[in-house]
């Protein structure tokens, strides 16, 4: 009989592992050393935990047989070595826990986090992150970064403890009634089951994966009232009180459509709750009524309340268990994720890192290329074709949204064309990783990274990093010596104010810096380089002077400028304007011919000249 209790539990066992399955195997990758010492020290603790409940029963019946003159105290030293013991084990092992958490923990964090990266940057494509999947991979990172989830990554040593004591005061509790054990555990079983249910819609229906849409509008509203960038506007405005205001509407919003649920869910909650309370009462007067009965000695009663207690074992653990749920929750969302992407499941996936080689001839083909971004219907380029010959200079303009910014990054291999092919050197931009690294490429939206300078401009050559030479090299041919100079620490000055020591640049001074970047690139291989309008912000003269400089320092590479400045790109060997609405070449040429064409090009440059001549300077003024 004793038998199907066995089974439950087994049962309960192997659904506890089922879940938390891909967790024990990450512990086990991580740190396989201290998660084995942690494994023994819980089952070590587990024991101990059961013989200090049955050793201490035994030792107030010996003590009370000593006292009634009815036996020696042989007995109650022997029960008293075993309670003391079990204690010294108890805390041996938290000690040993204490020292395993933070050496599993941690290696267990930098994987996730391998994980996570991986997850996002594995495909050269950016296709990957248009759509949900970049908010759903933001959500996991958020969660790992949660402190429950470091609590969780940990936890299951105490909640594994915790439950091997609950089968010991099974087993401890079969000597009595067999049945009993079993309806008590049950019981907890129940209500934990009913509550961690309703935790779960809780945690699902507000911090889930797909949160309501107020709640995540609340959080970046939340964000902005925070945020240092938002400060000047918030205050020259004065959005405080709305925002607030805001803040508090959406949250509330958020909140009212599942209080409402979550109440309606309480109820068995509850039920389950005075269930527990209604058997383990019953079963304790049980208990006392065969004491008084005279069916169990006084130190078998205070064993079995013992034991009854700790089946509690069975219940809700509180933190320790929310945090495994969060864990077992992010690795099963992450799996999933990664499956759909096509990664190894848990683990990074294999492989050298690519190495790209040069390519004998840096031409650049745009063939009849049509190309529709994932998240739309019309494409942003339809039967685009485009020849630069090695070493040329090239400007593209366009106006806005004409589909500049595109081309480059179907150049870069960030995207790949739908009809048509993109190739350099004859090489597929998008498919061949020997192309890796031949194409440099500052954008607009280059990142400020608040780190060192040299990290800021030797990001463009990676392996070079150290290279001091190449990286002023670079400085100089990008005009930034001057902010080398204005530097406390030089190169190792960080570049963020919101660090100890830091410094904040200005918006010039950073766009030198990222020019500097893609010449270390240049100077460590790059064949083609190529600036996406990054010194939108400079004027107009400033950019003409940088674009002349660098198509002097450039010599031999092929360059692609793109501007929607005509003024500051007539210096390049051609100059091809890009269609409005179908992202086609529609003029071709140097400046002078493109001017004697009269064409577009021709219309906007005199417009463009015209407006500068009315400023007062014809060299001055911005577009
Ligand atoms: N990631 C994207 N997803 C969807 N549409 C985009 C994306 N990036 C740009 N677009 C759209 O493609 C068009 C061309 O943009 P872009 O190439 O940046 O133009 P340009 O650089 O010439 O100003 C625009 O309509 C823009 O809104
Ligand atoms: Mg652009």
């Amino acid at each position: 009989m004793a038998d199907v209790g066995v089974q439950t539990l087994l049962g309960k066992v192997d659904g506890l592992l089922a879940r938390y399955r891909d967790h024990a195997r990450m512990m086990w990758a991580v740190a396989p050393g201290w998660s084995t010492v942690s494994l023994l020290g819980t089952l070590v603790g587990a024991g101990a935990l059961v013989l200090s409940m049955v050793a201490t029963g035994q030792l107030i019946g010996a003590l009370y047989e000593v006292l009634a003159h009815r036996a020696d105290s042989q007995r109650a030293w022997w029960w008293f070595a075993a309670f003391v013991l079990a204690a010294v084990l108890g805390q041996l092992q938290q000690a040993v826990l204490a020292m395993a958490n933070p050496r599993i923990w941690s290696p267990y964090r930098v994987m996730i986090n391998d994980l996570l990266a991986e997850t996002g940057m594995h495909s050269r494509s950016l296709a990957v992150l248009d759509g949900a999947t970049a908010g759903e991979l933001e959500n996991l990172i958020k969660t790992s970064r949660q402190w429950l989830f470091r609590f969780g990554m940990t936890g299951i040593w105490q909640l594994l403890q915790t439950r091997l004591v609950g089968l010991g005061a099974v087993l401890v509790l079969v000597g009595w009634r067999w049945w009993a054990p079993l309806v008590v555990a049950a019981a907890f079983l129940l209500s934990s089951r009913l509550f961690s249910t309703w935790l779960d819609s809780v945690l699902d229906g507000m911090w889930g994966s797909t949160p309501p849409i107020e709640r995540q509008r609340a959080d970046y509203v939340a964000k902005v009232m925070a945020s240092s960038g938002a400060a000047k506007e918030v205050r020259i405005f004065g959005l405080v009180d709305w925002l607030a205001e805001r803040y508090r509407v959406l949250w509330h919003v958020a909140a009212a459509q599942f209080w409402h649920q979550l109440n309606r869910k309480l109820a068995p909650t509850f039920l389950g709750g005075l269930a527990l309370l209604v058997v383990l009462g019953g079963t304790l007067s049980l208990l006392g009524w065969d004491a008084y009965r005279g069916m169990v000695n006084s130190s078998a009663v205070i064993t079995y309340v013992l034991a009854l207690l700790a089946l509690n074992a069975f219940g809700m653990q509180g933190d320790q268990q929310a945090g495994l749920v969060q864990v077992g929750r992010l690795l099963n969302d992450l799996r999933t994720l990664r499956g759909r992407l096509d990664l190894p499941s848990l683990t990074p996936a294999e492989g050298e890192p690519i190495r790209g080689t040069p390519v004998p001839d840096a031409g650049i083909k745009f063939e009849g290329v049509t190309f529709t971004y994932p998240t739309r219907t019309v494409p942003t380029l339809s039967g685009l074709t485009l020849h630069v010959p090695a070493g040329q200079s090239i400007a593209i303009v366009g106006v806005n949204g004409a589909g500049k910014s595109t081309m480059i990054k179907l150049l870069a291999g960030l995207y790949q064309a739908d009809s048509g092919s993109v190739t350099v050197g004859g090489r597929d931009a998008f498919a061949d990783p020997a192309l890796d690294r031949a194409v440099a490429v500052i954008f607009q939206d280059f990142i400020h990274y608040p780190l060192s300078l040299r990290d800021n401009v030797g990001f463009g050559a990676l392996e070079r990093r150290s290279d001091t030479e190449l990286l002023e090299r670079a400085m100089t041919d990008a005009a930034g010596r001057d902010v080398l100079a204005s530097l406390d620490h030089a190169w190792d000055s960080v570049l963020s104010s919101e660090y100890e020591d830091g410094t904040e640049l200005s918006g010039g001074q950073w766009q030198r810096i990222a020019l500097a970047r893609a010449l270390a690139a240049v100077g460590a291989g790059a064949q083609i380089l190529v600036l996406d309008e990054p010194t939108a912000a400079l004027d107009v003269r400033a950019e003409a002077e940088l674009f002349e400089r660098f198509l002097s320092v450039t010599k031999g590479v092929t360059t692609v400028l793109v501007s929607h400045r005509l003024a500051t790109v007539r210096r390049a060997d051609r100059i091809v304007v890009l269609d409005g609405d179908t992202g086609k070449v529609t003029e071709d040429g140097t400046h002078d011919e493109l001017l004697a064409q009269g064409g577009a090009y021709a219309t906007m440059f005199r417009l463009q000249a015209r407006r500068f001549a009315q400023a007062g300077d014809p060299d001055e003024g911005s577009d």
